[in-house]
């Protein structure tokens, strides 16, 4: 059974593997990658897609740039976390263009095209998927599923105390998303990506240990983040966006998850982005699933069985893979 997905991402680092579980996974059918300002800047952001694609002989999906900024607030960037977010690679990309229609046009024509069919990873601040439902009231309804990376589950942020960063950037796109009536299932910051979508140094070198061009690419990619990870307290590579991904095409991956009520803190500045997660002994009705736990060991053994796939990247990196 095929999996029809596009995945909206500020890609860097954990958005590339995500976007790689999208294209190696044998049921995915991913139709599009549709760019949000986030993790780094937009344009560089578009570099790191070309070279996820370039990676896994890929270049023939569409790339669609969406909203280069929130809603309402200024940008937010998380280079310091990430660095370029592509681990100082490059690649020549003479000739690879995005197409012309704006990404948030694309995603109302792509569910549109496929009512009930078509599932959205969004592995970025949500910003695109909103202004989606504010301009077409029929997007709710075509799209079957949002996935979406963001928010913690009564659990610390990371950019604040409070805040997750996806949300943080654009608490008033995530709090329009919550409302709007989608199949929502939201893979959190914490607890669940600090226990269960971690990745140790010893777990990286397995990944290195595959040797093709994709496992050398994601070890390259993410080595910024790891390093940022560990000067903070995390004791591995951070990858929530690809569990997000992979619960999609993977739902067996699931241990444990649970219906709430969420909803995101927009107007203070003190808990912006914060996501209150209702477990349902508040009397509000629930909106979203909550995955709460996954099989650690069969997210990471999922991910090296793809990164396995012997791809021949059409573009040389420099520097050499
Ligand atoms: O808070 C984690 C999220 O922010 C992930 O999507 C990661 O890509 C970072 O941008
Ligand atoms: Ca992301």
């Amino acid at each position: 059974m095929t999996v029809p997905l596009v995945i909206d991402t500020d890609t860097a680092q954990d958005d590339c593997i995500a976007i790689l579980v999208g294209l190696l996974d044998p049921q995915a059918d991913l139709r599009a990658i549709t760019m949000v300002a986030g993790n780094v800047g937009f344009d560089r952001q578009v570099h790191n897609a070309w070279m996820t694609l370039n990676v896994a002989d890929r270049l023939d999906v569409p790339v669609f740039l969406g909203c280069r900024r929130p809603l309402v607030r200024d940008w937010v960037s998380a280079e310091n976390v990430h660095g370029d977010g592509g681990g100082g690679l490059t690649i020549d990309e003479s000739g690879l263009a995005p197409q012309k229609e704006h990404g948030v046009d694309a995603l109302i024509r792509l569910a549109a095209e496929a009512p009930g069919e078509l599932s959205i990873v969004c592995i970025g601040p949500l910003t695109n998927i909103a202004m989606a439902v504010i301009k077409d009231p029929t997007f709710v309804t075509n799209v079957k599923a949002l996935y979406i990376m963001g928010g913690s589950n009564n659990a610390r942020g990371n950019i604040t105390a409070a805040g997750e960063f996806n949300f943080y950037v654009d608490p008033d796109a995530a709090k329009t998303v919550f409302a709007a009536g989608f199949e929502i299932t939201v893979v959190p910051w914490a607890p669940l990506t600090l226990n269960d979508g971690l990745f140790t140094r010893a777990e990286v070198a397995r990944i290195a240990e595959v040797g093709t061009p994709l496992a050398r690419f994601m070890v390259r990619v993410c080595e910024a983040t790891l390093a940022f990870d560990e000067s903070v307290g995390i004791a591995g590579s951070t990858h929530p966006d690809s569990l997000t991904a992979s619960i999609l095409l993977r739902p067996e991956l699931v241990t444990a998850s649970g219906r709430y009520a969420v909803d995101v803190e927009a107007d203070s500045e003190l808990t912006r982005g914060y996501s209150a997660m209702s477990w349902g002994v508040h009397g509000l009705a629930a909106n979203a699933t909550v995955i709460e736990s996954v099989d650690h060991s069969g997210f990471l053994d999922y991910l090296i069985g793809l990164l396995g796939t012997p791809t021949i990247p059409p573009r040389a990196f420099a520097p050499e893979l």
